[in-house]
């Protein structure tokens, strides 16, 4: 892909990284792009408007409020920042402008166009800060908030920082942001032949009740159907997310729908049989509910209790089973590691086009963490072994390798 003629509006906050930011203006000046530079007032000191406003051959704006008003187009700045503009990239990003970005405060140019961007618009955000602040609860909370919400956050690269000390915290350097840059282009600009297709996507646990007060069910937190959803969307894809119990914002653009139990999130499911292109099963379904649901608390008196579960629908191969031959499922398989046939017997099993077999370490893949290791099989035995990723990154790899199922079918 290339970067001619692409309008990157690239937000520079104060941190010593921001020395590299001129040479990243020049490179992607020099590939043809067109660059506008956003910086906070404090930016300023780590890197003058001179600068940056010779390199990119725009003015640089810090205030929403010009010094002289003289027309509209100066006080509406911000708005026509976020219409111009293919992608909004901001590096360095601190924990101060990380943390407006989360919250939609919009004091200065940068963090107004932020959010003036149009919502298809890739945002890349490039944390660089001191190890101790970049590993803090807050930061950590927003960052998380920015990548649930649409932001690709990369997240920076270890190794000496300005405080002299070694941890987590250097931004990439120029020519490898604008590698990122250009993938990142690519992926949201290639026509997408997931465009206009229905997507049902169920995502994370589901609750079986024992009593009035009580249930079982597991860990999942819906990250990775929730990221699956957002790319899904991204590709200009109709998504139905029906999803059990989380705590996770819904992505713009999403159908949302709230289900508690395996048999709700069946017959929410079956609703779609016939209109969905794409059936994904992210969810991580309760294999078993108790026969009976007890009225009321269930007492304790007794030193041992048995409790009585029968087998929940299988959502997933109740929808293979009926599947029409334009129509494609790809399921999940978690599993420790090293149970790579289990998820080859599920592909089999479950009719599916394309299985994504899970490790889970309890650390960097599997529930609750924010990211995956994925091997994914599709029916032909074809394998693609994805890397340690961040769950969206994970969620674009897969669609990436849905698409080529259609192109296969088609
Ligand atoms: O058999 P197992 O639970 O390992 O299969 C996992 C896959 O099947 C996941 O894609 C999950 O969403 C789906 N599944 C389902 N209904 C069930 C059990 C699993 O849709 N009852």
């Amino acid at each position: 892909m290339s970067l001619k003629n692409k309008n990157i509006l690239l937000g520079v906050c104060a941190g010593i990284a921001a020395y590299k930011i001129p040479t990243l203006v020049r490179l992607l000046k020099k590939q043809g792009a067109n660059v506008r530079v956003l910086v906070t007032q404090a930016a300023t000191k780590f890197v003058t408007e001179l600068t940056l406003s010779t390199l990119s051959q725009e003015p640089v704006y810090t205030d929403i409020f010009p010094d002289r008003l003289s027309t509209e187009a100066d006080w509406t700045k911000h708005i026509s920042m976020g219409e111009w503009a293919d992608m909004y990239v901001v590096a360095p990003a601190t924990a101060n402008t990380i943390a407006k970005l989360s919250a939609g405060i919009s004091d200065d140019m940068l963090s107004a166009s932020f959010i003036t961007l149009r919502p298809n618009k890739p945002k890349l955000i490039f944390p660089a800060m001191d190890g101790e602040m970049f590993t803090s609860a807050s930061v950590q909370r927003n960052l998380a908030w920015l990548s649930e919400n649409g932001c690709t956050v990369i997240n920076p690269e270890s190794g000496e920082l300005a405080s002299g000390q070694c941890g987590t915290g250097r931004m990439p350097e120029p020519e490898a942001i604008v590698k990122i840059i250009d993938t990142t282009l690519e992926t949201t600009f290639h026509p997408s032949n997931l465009e206009k297709k229905s997507i049902v996507i169920t995502a994370g646990p589901t609750r079986e009740k024992i009593d009035d007060v009580r249930f079982i069910s597991n860990y999942s937190s819906g990250k990775m159907g929730f990221a699956l959803a957002t790319s899904a969307v991204r590709r200009g894809a109709k998504v139905t997310l029906v999803t059990g119990p989380v705590h996770l914002p819904t992505p713009e653009g999403v159908d949302r729908l709230d289900v508690e139990s395996t048999e709700e999130m069946d017959l929410a499911v079956k609703e779609h049989y016939q209109s969905c292109d794409i059936f994904i099963g992210a969810a991580a379904v309760a294999d078993y509910r108790p026969v009976n649901h007890v009225t009321g608390k269930l007492k304790k008196n007794s030193e041992t209790m048995a409790i009585d579960l029968v087998r929940n629908p299988d959502v997933l191969a109740g929808f293979s089973k009926q599947k029409k031959k334009h129509q494609i499922a790809v399921g999940f398989s978690l599993e420790t590691a090293g149970n790579l046939d289990n998820a080859k017997e599920k592909l089999e099993q479950k009719q599916l086009d394309l299985v994504a077999y899970n490790t889970f370490d309890g650390k960097t893949s599997g529930f609750e963490v924010d990211t995956n290791i994925i091997t994914l099989i599709d029916k032909r035995m074809n394998f693609y072994e994805l890397p340690l990723l961040g769950k969206h990154e994970a969620a674009e790899r897969m669609l990436d390798i849905v698409e080529g199922l259609i192109s296969d079918d088609e």
